[in-house]
């Protein structure tokens, strides 16, 4: 029976524990000039102590394919030399500290061009730092400006930049590949009928809201080695389905389960479930409102399955692995609160935390 620190193998690699920290924006990038979009000193701070602090994985933040893809000006990108450059120091800060080093990489479609949230989140005009943003379709996330419709080129150009992200990734030492299609953001736009209204080959039926993410996931998965695993964030559910006064077409858990199968056909190792993020809606306040999901995908789809949300416990987080409901956890919040909340959960289920080596001799 696993434990949070039991090791995980996943095609040839090795994640120490299975307690991770969740890809976190944290807007701190520059916003212009040569540095634009690169890991600077806060990032290198704020990552490595996670590392340091236990966590067997480290997913660096939501990272924009292109410039058009981030969510805020401030955001991370890889799409030029420089960044590949800040990030291959990055990747090896985290590794020498003890954490295998992943990327989400990101395009933020129709919900991009925003300000930092603790200056509002407003909508950026294109003449104050902000970019006409796209999506699927012309309708805009409620409170953001609306989209311009992707042509089928664009649409090609973004499978391209999601495969040049994910060489560039390669090349600065990252071992886990990310792709975002969850929340609301551009390959999860596409997923679902709340925000793809498109009557074309890339809209419609699951089979043409899937095509784009799917291209994605190939062409990512092409360029990364076979050695090596990627990972897919899917928000498992709309969580319009749940609502019965609610009766607009959503993204279900049952798409979900089979999007998982199909994603695990076209080469994905884990499916990492969130939900929510294409419309304002209720979301449940129970404490295992998005365990469950993932639950439910692993007993239906033969695909490693990591849950997030509300796991603050570490009695908790050892039951969900203990028992199957999911093969790592990542964590976001907790890992804020507290950079070694990993090492702590380690001494309260009566494990050795992993401490650097720096700190391990003496301790
Ligand atoms: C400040 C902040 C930034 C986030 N940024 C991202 C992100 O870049 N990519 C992503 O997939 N999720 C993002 N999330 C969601 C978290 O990864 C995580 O799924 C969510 O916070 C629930 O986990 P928690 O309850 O442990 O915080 C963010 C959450 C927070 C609080």
């Amino acid at each position: 029976m696993p434990t949070p620190f039991t090791t995980l193998r996943i095609r040839d690699l090795d994640i120490p524990n299975r307690l991770w920290m969740s890809p976190m924006c944290t807007y701190s990038a520059d916003w212009d000039g040569a540095a634009t979009g690169s890991p600077n000193d806060f990032h290198f701070a704020h990552y490595t102590a996670r590392a340091a602090g236990g966590a067997g994985l480290v997913m660096i933040e939501a990272t924009g394919v292109r410039a058009d893809g981030r969510i805020s000006p401030y955001d991370l990108g890889l799409w030029n030399d420089t960044q590949t450059t800040s990030f291959g120091r990055l990747a090896l800060a985290i590794s020498a500290s003890g954490a295998v080093p992943g990327i989400q990489l990101a395009h933020a479609g129709r919900k991009a061009s925003v300000d930092k949230p603790w200056l509002g989140g407003d909508s950026l005009p294109e003449d104050s730092r902000g970019w006409q943003s796209v999506g699927p379709s012309t309708h805009p996330f409620p409170g953001y400006t609306a989209p311009a419709e992707l042509s089928h080129a664009e649409i090609a150009a973004l499978v391209t930049a999601f495969a040049e992200a994910a060489v560039r990734a390669l090349a600065a030492g990252f071992q886990v590949v990310e792709v975002h299609a969850a929340h609301g953001y551009l390959l999860h736009s596409f997923l679902s009928p709340v925000s793809n209204t498109r009557d074309d080959s890339y809209g419609g039926d699951f089979e043409g809201r899937t095509r784009f993410p799917l291209q994605v996931i190939d062409a990512v998965r092409k360029v990364w080695p076979e050695d090596l695993p990627v990972f897919l964030r899917v928000s498992t559910t709309d969580w319009i389905a749940e609502n019965p006064a609610d009766d607009r077409p959503s993204w279900t858990v049952e798409d979900t389960i089979e999007f998982a199968r199909l994603a695990t056909e076209h080469g994905v190792d884990l499916v990492d479930c969130s939900s929510g993020g294409t419309a304002p809606v209720p979301i449940p306040r129970d404490r295992d409102y998005q365990t469950r999901n993932a639950a439910r995908i692993r007993s239906e789809v033969a695909v490693k399955v990591a849950a997030v949300g509300r796991i603050s416990d570490p009695e908790w987080a050892a039951e969900l692995i203990s028992t199957g409901h999911a093969d790592a956890l990542f964590l976001g919040r907790p890992l804020l609160r507290d950079a070694s909340w990993i090492n702590n959960a380690a001494t309260t289920l009566g494990e050795r935390p992993r401490f650097v080596e720096q700190y391990d001799y003496a301790l």
